[in-house]
């Protein structure tokens, strides 16, 4: 048959949620090993489970399933390819790892056959991978755009609508388990940066590094901006945006906008996440949900998990033939 046997790298936040729904289910998988890097932490399960040696789950051979959850994404890049090339198949929520490596990653699937699925890593429970991979195939896309971190999200939400002050509703966000281990990565608007590189990989078939796109994050925000932004009836959100200029090239940012009731984006609050797409025959689409927390990016974690089964994987059909990156006259200017 073909079942599941996992190895799974880390259990923080994601892997806990991703744990607890699969003990709800009578699924044809089992977890056989979990690699942590703090033995000496209290588990809920039984302790011959864990393990702090990455062999443990590469060297064994009954292993087919590598779900990596871990916070450090150069040790999770070297898993994944030492996985990958091992005939594992990988599921990942590491945007950071992913999008900084994700062309390699692309070759190395084809060439050992393998798969590697990270519906996850961009804006939890929200399928927009799947979707920009498959519904939009015969599409030209203008835009995908949207609110792409949650942690950036819950504190404008807790600034602009109660009157909170930045640094509780940081502390508030890393203690609900939205923010990264570094929450520079969220604040400075590279969390988003890493998931809108890997979106335009999917909706337009172009690799981008993330140390090629321009980002600003909520951190360069001051009292006077939220002033201006509440004296005209706005919002201010943290947006990610790729979209297509002059049908050939693609550019990419990252910027705190203002944002008018008119848009789908102004009632986005707290941790969610929406994303708009632009497409030149469907029009607009919006996609809202849950974008951080353990059971939404669990949920997400399980989905791709699933999908292995029938042997799923990424195809990165191009949509387009050159990339070029700069961000535009769009800057601060209303969405
Ligand atoms: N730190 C991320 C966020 C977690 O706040 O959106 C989900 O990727």
């Amino acid at each position: 048959s073909n079942k599941l046997t996992i190895g799974m790298f880390g259990f923080g936040v994601v892997g806990q949620g991703l744990y607890d729904i699969i003990k709800t289910k009578n699924l044809n998988l089992e977890i056989k090993k979990f690699v942590i890097k703090n033995a000496d932490k209290k588990r809920t399960l039984p302790a011959d489970l864990f393990s702090t040696d990455p062999e443990t789950i590469l060297a064994d051979p009954e292993i087919n399933t590598v779900v990596e959850l871990i916070d450090d994404a150069e040790a999770a890049y070297k898993l994944t390819v030492r996985a990958l090339k091992s005939g594992k198949n990988v599921v990942s929520a590491n945007k950071k790892m992913i999008a900084s490596h994700l062309e390699e990653l692309v070759d190395i699937q084809h060439e050992y056959g393998t798969s590697l699925l990270y519906e996850g890593a961009v804006c939890g429970s929200i399928p927009i991978i799947r979707n920009l991979e498959e519904y939009y195939d015969n599409e030209l896309l203008h835009s995908v755009s949207g609110i792409f971190n949650g942690s950036s999200n819950y504190i404008l939400s807790k600034v602009f609508n109660e009157n909170q002050q930045y640094a509780d509703a940081l502390k508030k966000a890393q203690e609900l388990g939205f923010a990264e281990t570094d929450p520079t990565l969220d604040v400075g608007g590279y969390d988003p940066k890493f998931k809108v590189c890997i979106v335009a990989s999917h909706a337009y078939g172009i690799y981008v590094k993330p140390n090629d796109v321009f980002n600003i994050g909520i951190d360069k925000l001051g009292q006077q901006d939220i002033r201006f932004a509440k004296e005209k009836n706005l919002k201010i959100k943290l947006i990610p945006t790729a979209k297509e200029i002059d049908g050939n090239k693609v550019v990419l940012y990252v910027l705190p906008r203002l944002v008018g009731k008119e848009s789908m984006l102004y009632n986005v609050e707290n941790e969610n996440n929406g994303v708009l797409v632009k497409a030149a025959f469907a029009d607009e689409q919006f996609f809202y949900g849950k974008g951080a927390g353990g059971h939404p990016t669990g949920s997400a974690v399980l989905s791709d998990i699933a999908a292995l089964r029938y042997g799923y994987r990424y195809e990165y059909k191009k949509h387009l033939e050159s990339s070029a990156l700069n961000y535009s006259q769009d800057y601060l200017l209303k969405v």
